[in-house]
């Protein structure tokens, strides 16, 4: 009555009454056994026994004796179930909330990182950031230069690389002390022999050799022989251990294949006017980016040396860890492996010795997606009636953007006398053309660094991507680096950089 009158006087009135009145037992009793629910499930099993005992569902009938029967009712099992589903519940939201926050914690970090990494150079001894433009060297260094360790470098070569392999099956010359280049005669020649000079070359895995008739090969190489002196000496380079023959007895020299390269998936069958392709028909292919951005193709010569082009390197950051480069794939996609040195060649200007390398912080594995290309033997003949090939990720077209597909094209070479007709003096001895007089197939922006490949047994890498005018304009073919006349940079690259 107490509570009758306090409702009726202060709250309110008569309709505060008859509110009151309206409510049958039975629903005061359902609310009231809500409202003790809804305790139980946000306090706790304390209010349990009381609310069973009012309750018209049994909640734990041990504390009940035995549940009343009903239609729908049925005894509770004996724990104490609303307490479960609450915790249960609150726990799981807690975890995914936390979870939800470590992610949201680590992609922020991450995009912190790279932030602070493109501004700033972290010197690890010294403890301390300097702007990365100041690295690699705009002055004020670390505390012992550590951000002058992974600069590009220059690298011109003045004397000659004493080893070259020449002819399609690869003969072995030395320049000889006597400074003449030689053929090496097949008496005496061991598998250590082969080593030593594969090792030469920048090749550390697969090296064999062969035996070649001295009658079978052209007079132009035959500018005199050589062959292997037993020694015990500790020579330096193979010349020291061959002496000039003016014939070899055994009638045969020496050819070697230094590498597990040029083999790629089956035969044919952007580029502008290119088709789809996949990696695994050109499996040195790169992509080099920065920031997660294609800027240049490349051709991996070894399973940790790649070769593209100088202007896509002497453009940007002279810091080598700015780079990164996508392998075995044949979508353009922002990842791919760091490096840990860039070398540009010394005499880079107007086009002109067009070419860098690039070693890679661990070899890739040599399987069907990633294989370097070989280098082809010194002097090369292109036979203009075989097709080249061009692959990259570059423009589509002239004003286009770049393909996340790799492109193929096949271009036929053209000879020096005709280019230098097309595009004047500017052509020199390090760049050589291919493409179609009324253009229509050609290697575009983006293309550049890449590879321009010659199938003989195996795929040669005869251009780099360089420049043109446009892009497969009429009579504006496309101009590649000419390896071959870059083959004694290569090999002193791989073979000077520790
Ligand atoms: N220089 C361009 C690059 O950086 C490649 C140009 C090749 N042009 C041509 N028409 N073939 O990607």
């Amino acid at each position: 009555m107490d509570t009758f009158y306090t409702y009726f006087s202060e709250k309110k009135g008569w309709a505060g009454l008859r509110e009151l009145m309206g409510t049958t037992f039975s629903e005061r009793r359902q609310k009231q056994t809500a409202i003790r629910n809804f305790d139980i499930i946000c306090t706790g099993p304390e209010i349990d026994t009381e609310a069973a005992l009012e309750s018209t569902s049994p909640l734990n009938p041990s504390s009940t004796g035995r549940a009343r029967p009903g239609r729908h009712r049925k005894p509770m099992p004996l724990s104490s179930k609303p307490r479960r589903r609450c915790s249960g519940r609150w726990v799981a939201v807690i975890v995914l909330v936390m979870l939800t926050l470590l992610v949201l914690l680590a992609i922020g970090a991450y995009f912190l990182k790279t932030l602070i990494d493109s501004k700033f150079f972290f010197c690890k001894t010294s403890f301390k950031f300097i702007s990365r433009s100041l690295a690699c060297d705009g002055k004020e260094d670390c505390a012992n230069r550590e951000d002058e360790l992974m600069c590009v470098t220059n690298m011109t070569v003045n004397s000659t690389f004493p080893v070259r392999l020449v002819t399609n099956s690869s003969v072995l010359q030395v320049y000889t002390r006597s400074g003449s280049w030689r053929l090496v005669c097949g008496e005496g020649w061991q598998i250590q022999h082969t080593q030593q000079v594969c090792q030469q070359l920048g090749y550390s895995s697969n090296p064999s050799s062969s035996m070649v008739a001295v009658n079978s090969l052209p007079s132009s190489i035959k500018t005199g022989f050589s062959a292997v002196t037993p020694s015990n000496s500790t020579a330096s380079g193979i010349s020291d251990l061959l002496t000039d023959s003016s014939s070899c007895a055994s009638g045969s020299v020496v050819a070697l294949s230094c590498s597990d390269c040029g083999q790629a998936l089956g035969s044919q069958d952007r580029i502008v006017g290119g088709t789809d392709t996949t990696i695994e028909h050109w499996p040195w292919q790169v992509s080099l980016k920065i920031d997660g951005q294609h800027t240049c193709g490349g051709s991996l010569v070894t399973p940790r040396w790649l070769v593209t082009a100088a202007h896509c390197v002497a453009g940007t950051s002279n810091e080598v860890d700015l780079w990164v480069v996508q392998t075995g794939k044949t979508s353009l996609s922002p990842w791919g492996v760091s490096v840990d040195r860039v070398v540009v060649h010394g005499k880079y200007a107007k086009n002109d010795y067009d070419i860098a390398m690039m070693r890679l912080a661990s070899p890739i594995k040599v399987q069907a997606a990633t294989r370097p290309v070989c280098l082809p033997p010194s002097g090369l003949q292109i036979n203009s009636s075989e097709p080249l090939w061009v692959t990259g990720w570059g423009y589509t077209a002239e004003k286009g953007t770049v393909s996340t597909i790799l492109q193929k094209a096949d271009v036929p070479f053209i000879d020096r006398a005709t280019c230098l007709k097309l595009y004047g003096s500017i052509i020199s001895p390090r760049m050589l053309c291919a493409g179609y007089p009324e253009g229509k197939v050609d290697a575009c922006q983006g293309d550049s660094g890449g590879p321009l490949v010659y199938k003989m047994q195996r795929w040669q890498l005869v251009g780099i991507v360089s420049w043109g005018v446009g892009c497969a304009r009429k009579n504006r073919p496309g101009v590649y680096s000419n390896v071959d006349e870059l083959l004694e940079w290569i090999y002193t690259v791989m073979e000077k950089t520790s």
